[in-house]
């Protein structure tokens, strides 16, 4: 037997208890006549104690050849220990060793596996199994478990069902671009990696499996950021039978359900929020409603005073944040260079200080004295002490600037508190989105989202103002999980296809399949999908989702550990009627 206990388990209650752990060193204290090692398991650390005289001189010279990271299984008393650690649970006791077996040795590992390690992140990268092996890392994938058991318990217990659809099918466009396998037994033919199920759960649907979940992985090739690997996991649903207001109450079930069980936070009410509203007040449709600093536009109050800039531009926008009037030059200087990076692009910022003996200056006081400036104030319901901050410029531009500004002082102002969970639906969102580049529509969920029936007409002859029975779900600024009512009438998707620029014969090409299934009693039906990674970061509270994911991707898409992509044989690219002529 390799062990009686685990590394995390023994406490005083255990003093005088012969034990066997097995585990791996992570500290060698040798303070000649008394040898310290800190044994580590997934469960914990115990301490284990050599003392010469006491402990056989044989034993000791095994100890002496010991190394971190050696794999080896101790036997021995559990005695109380002198100095306590109160910080570990096992830190009341250590083990008299009297027995020791070297089940395996190390090298020196290539950075030191604490949670404050020396090792940088592409180092921890090629060596994940060495890193898999430190506690936060630990933590992590105990956390991703947690999310996923509990996810699989609720579902469950409303009646979905877990099917397993396949890796390797026909391309299904989601905005992504696939990833493709050659087939060997097909010849110049080519499977791809699902951007998602749509297409096989709106199949189950019709199928009858009325409530269908799997936490599945996908894959897209697109360029990756924290928030974005080329492999990851959705909590992939679909139900029947089922309106928009159905789908966001069952999932408000699951959300406050995770939260409650895995954080134990409380989750009161998901607001909802249109996609206009969130444009206009969070000039994004992510908003991170946990503090205010809502948009308000100017255009009325500003505009004919002689102030080119606003005057020539189709939207003076701006955010009022409390408490800010004292704003040094250097840090409203800041602000100015801030919204001016590329990433940000405005042009310029205009600044208010509504001073807290009651007096107005602005950067712009050329062209808008203090009565002109009240306005403003009455505008943005300012108080004595507020900064008003303010960009003008082409509208969707403009938008996303003024966003990025109230992120940064919300961050700037602490308002983003990462242990504050707001969640909120966004909903109606525009079925389409207009691509000036190819002069086309794209679709702005999936090809297969229902436009609100009432706005069907429209798609004939102002396809841009159409609505979708869409929705996303969005915390804390994150685009947690997305989903839509689906189009189950083969007339009405036929004539989605064309209004996306299909023609008949490509989308029978490509959608064949779901077309002629719509034949056979397609239900009303309609789901969502939610990123499980980066609800695990959320939870976890950390930005990047690979710190979730056992062993991801670094940036290049690349595995560093085992330096995937590579390069395949001759043999291999033979046997697949493959040709590589690299450009
Ligand atoms: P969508 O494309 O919005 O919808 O994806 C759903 C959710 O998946 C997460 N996500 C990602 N997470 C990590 N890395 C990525 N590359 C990545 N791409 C997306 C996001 C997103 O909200 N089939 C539809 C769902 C439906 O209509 O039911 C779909 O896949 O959190």
């Amino acid at each position: 037997m390799y062990r009686t206990h685990t590394c995390g388990e023994l406490n005083i209650k255990n003093v005088n208890d012969r034990v066997t752990i097995s585990g791996w060193i992570q500290r060698i204290r040798d303070k000649g006549g008394m040898i310290w090692i800190d044994l580590r398991d997934r469960y914990g650390i115990t301490q284990l104690v050599f003392e010469e005289g006491s402990t056989s001189t044989e034993l000791i010279l095994k100890v002496k050849e010991l190394g971190r990271e050696f794999v080896i299984q101790a036997t021995g008393n559990v005695i109380e220990r002198i100095s306590k650690n109160p910080n570990i649970p096992t830190g009341e006791i250590e083990i008299k060793v009297d027995t020791l077996n070297i089940l395996n040795k190390s090298e020196l590992p290539p950075f030191t596996i604490e949670d404050n390690t020396d090792g940088g992140e592409e180092l921890r990268a090629k060596y994940r199994y060495l890193d898999l092996r430190r506690n936060v890392v630990k933590k992590a994938m105990e956390l991703r478990h947690r999310l996923a058991i509990e996810t699989r318990n609720y579902l469950d217990s409303i009646h979905f069902i877990e099917i397993e659809t396949p890796c390797l099918i026909r391309s299904t466009p989601e905005g992504a671009r696939d990833f493709v396998v050659p087939s060997r037994m097909n010849p110049g033919e080519f499977y791809a990696l699902p951007q998602s199920p749509q297409n096989f759960k709106q199949l189950l649907m019709i199928a009858g499996y009325d409530k269908y979940y799997q936490i599945v992985r996908c894959f897209r090739d697109e360029d990756l950021r924290a928030d974005r690997q080329p492999e990851f996991t959705q909590i992939d649903c679909e139900m029947s039978f089922v309106e928009q207001e159905d789908i966001l109450n069952t999932f408000e079930g699951l959300i406050k359900h995770l939260f409650k069980r895995v954080k134990d936070v409380e989750i009161s009410s998901l607001p909802r929020i249109t996609f206009a509203d969130a444009m206009k007040y969070y000039g994004s449709d992510k908003p991170d409603i946990r503090f205010g600093m809502k948009f308000v536009e100017l255009n009325e109050v500003v505009k004919g005073k002689g102030f080119k800039v606003f005057d020539d531009a189709e939207t003076v926008v701006g955010i009022c944040a409390a408490g800010c009037s004292e704003y040094s030059r250097k840090q409203t200087d800041e602000l100015t260079e801030f919204v001016k990076k590329p990433q940000v692009g405005a042009s310029g910022l205009i600044y208010v200080k509504y001073n807290t003996d009651d007096t107005l200056n602005s950067s712009v006081d050329k062209f808008y004295n203090e009565e002109e400036l009240k306005k403003w104030t009455t505008a943005f319901e300012a108080k004595p002490g507020d900064l008003m901050l303010v960009l003008a410029g082409p509208k969707e531009k403009t938008q996303k600037a003024l966003c990025e500004l109230r992120l940064e002082m919300g961050n700037r102002l602490g308002l983003r508190k990462p242990d504050v969970f707001m969640p909120v639906w966004v909903v109606d969102f525009p079925l389409l989105e207009w691509d000036e580049e190819t002069k086309r529509y794209y679709a702005k969920h999936h090809p297969f989202t229902a436009p609100k029936p009432e706005h069907i007409l429209l798609l004939d002859n102002n396809p841009g103002s159409v609505h979708a029975n869409a929705y996303d779900l969005v915390i804390n600024g994150v685009e947690i999980g997305g989903g839509s009512i689906r189009i189950f009438d083969r007339d009405l998707q036929k004539k989605m296809f064309h209004v996306l620029g299909f023609r008949d014969e490509e989308a029978e090409h490509q959608f064949g399949f779901l077309m002629n299934a719509f034949k056979f009693g397609a239900p009303p039906h309609g789901g969502i999908a939610f990123g499980f990674d980066r609800l695990c970061s959320l939870f976890g509270g950390t930005e990047s989702i690979r710190d979730y994911i056992a062993f991801p991707k670094n940036n290049s898409g690349r595995d560093m550990m085992s330096d995937s992509p590579s390069k395949i044989s001759e043999a291999q690219l033979k046997e697949l009627n493959i040709q590589i002529k690299l450009q």
